[in-house]
């Protein structure tokens, strides 16, 4: 049984070939920004109060008028497909059924029209603009016919990362095959049979209609590595604003004036993240710029969070410090690879009944009642 997140990543980790663990796992250079965001978290403490028992912590939480059943939703994660194929489709059902908003990513396997097909309800799109600005334009035109409420721009990819893993195991979408590429699916056979029955390189479907009809998914994924993750500037981030008429959220943002920024130029929310620290290494984790951000930007700024949600706890502690909502990435991500749709419901089913608990065990009785004094910071932190 598993009964963590941890838990769930083991096995995640047994099922998965190393270059895809890694590509998961890992994170940019020494990995400093990535152990900071998960480690930052246990700085933390609450001082719990008793005796006046909360029998049913009230985990509703209000985004853009309306009410999800719990306050945290699905970061978008790259190549989901590959890991687990339908992986998107999986995470997308499970976070429907849990009442949490999903992000697809602007490099999925599965296009943005067959995620919406399933159904809008609670799912977001998120874009990486092409640097054919015509290809940008269409993709957000076609995320908006096809009924997506929010658009997420994710800004911190001025530049590629240096992620030593994934250079050092030649990772690329393609999995190009190499003797130690096969001897890594011989050793994980129950990921590379599905891989082999799901058809072998998977495309990216939302690119597909820029090539001729019945390109092979190499050709798409070549074309997507020439075109894809331009830097985004601000021009950019007034053409979105200009382009989409629904709610607009800026991903990838740290530094308060930034954020200040993105909500002059019409941004309605930005979700801080230092990528899960896959981008800069020497970034500070977006737990630690929570406070200065709120201060630029005021109470009433729609101000989310992602990065090293391992535990329900985790949650909370980003809550208290003045999150509106938080986002997971990987956490959730172990669930699919792991144990695909019914393994998204036990991460998401884990989180809930942690935080759940913690809630419980403070006298918290509702997530607008985190708040900075429900913290205890250790005297000699
Ligand atoms: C495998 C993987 C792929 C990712 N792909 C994307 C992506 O396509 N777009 C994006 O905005 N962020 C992407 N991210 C970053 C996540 O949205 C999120 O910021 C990060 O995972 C949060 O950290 P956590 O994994 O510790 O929760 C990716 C993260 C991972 C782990």
């Amino acid at each position: 049984m598993d009964h963590s997140i941890a838990d769930l990543e083991r096995r995640a980790k047994r099922y998965l070939p190393r270059v895809l663990y890694d590509y998961v796992a890992g994170g940019a250079e020494d990995e400093i920004g990535l152990r900071q965001s998960v480690q930052r978290y246990a700085r933390y403490q609450f001082l719990p109060r008793y005796g006046v028992p909360v029998a049913q912590p009230d985990l509703r939480t209000t985004l853009f008028g309306r009410t999800w059943s719990r306050p945290f939703g699905v970061a978008p994660t790259g190549y989901t497909g590959i890991l687990r194929p339908g992986g998107e489709s999986m995470v997308r059902a499970a976070a429907a059924r849990a009442d949490i908003p999903f992000i697809l990513s602007g490099v999925s396997v599965a296009s943005l029209e067959a995620i919406a097909a399933e159904a809008t309800v609670s799912s977001w799109y998120q874009v990486y603009p092409a640097r054919d600005h015509a290809i940008t334009q269409d993709i957000v035109r076609r995320a908006r016919d096809a009924g997506y409420p929010v658009l997420v721009v994710t800004m911190d990819m001025p530049r590629e990362a240096k992620r030593e893993r994934d250079w050092r195991n030649g990772f690329s979408p393609s999995l190009k095959y190499s003797p130690k590429r096969i001897l890594d699916g011989l050793l994980h056979p129950r990921w590379t049979v599905r891989h082999l029955l799901s058809g072998g390189v998977p495309t990216l479907g939302t690119w597909q209609p820029y090539l001729p009809p019945g390109a092979p998914a190499k050709d798409v994924l070549a074309f997507h590595a020439a075109q894809g993750f331009p830097a985004v500037s601000w021009e950019h981030i007034r053409n979105f604003r200009s382009l989409w008429p629904g709610q607009l959220v800026i991903k990838g943002l740290l530094h308060p004036e930034d954020v200040r920024r993105a909500i002059g130029l019409g941004a309605d929310g930005v979700i801080l993240s230092n990528h899960g620290g896959r981008q800069l290494d020497r970034a500070p984790t977006p737990l630690e710029c929570l406070a200065d951000v709120r201060q630029a930007v005021g109470p009433d700024a729609l101000v989310m969070l992602d990065g090293g949600i391992r535990r329900g706890a985790d949650i909370a502690i980003a809550l208290a410090l003045g999150a509106d909502y938080v986002f997971c990435g990987r956490a959730l991500l172990w669930g699919v690879i792991a144990n695909g749709e019914a393994g998204v419901d036990q991460a998401i089913h884990i989180l809930t009944d942690e935080l759940s608990r913690l809630m419980a065990q403070t006298g918290t009785a509702t997530i607008a009642d985190f708040a900075e004094h429900s913290l205890h910071r250790p005297k000699d932190a």
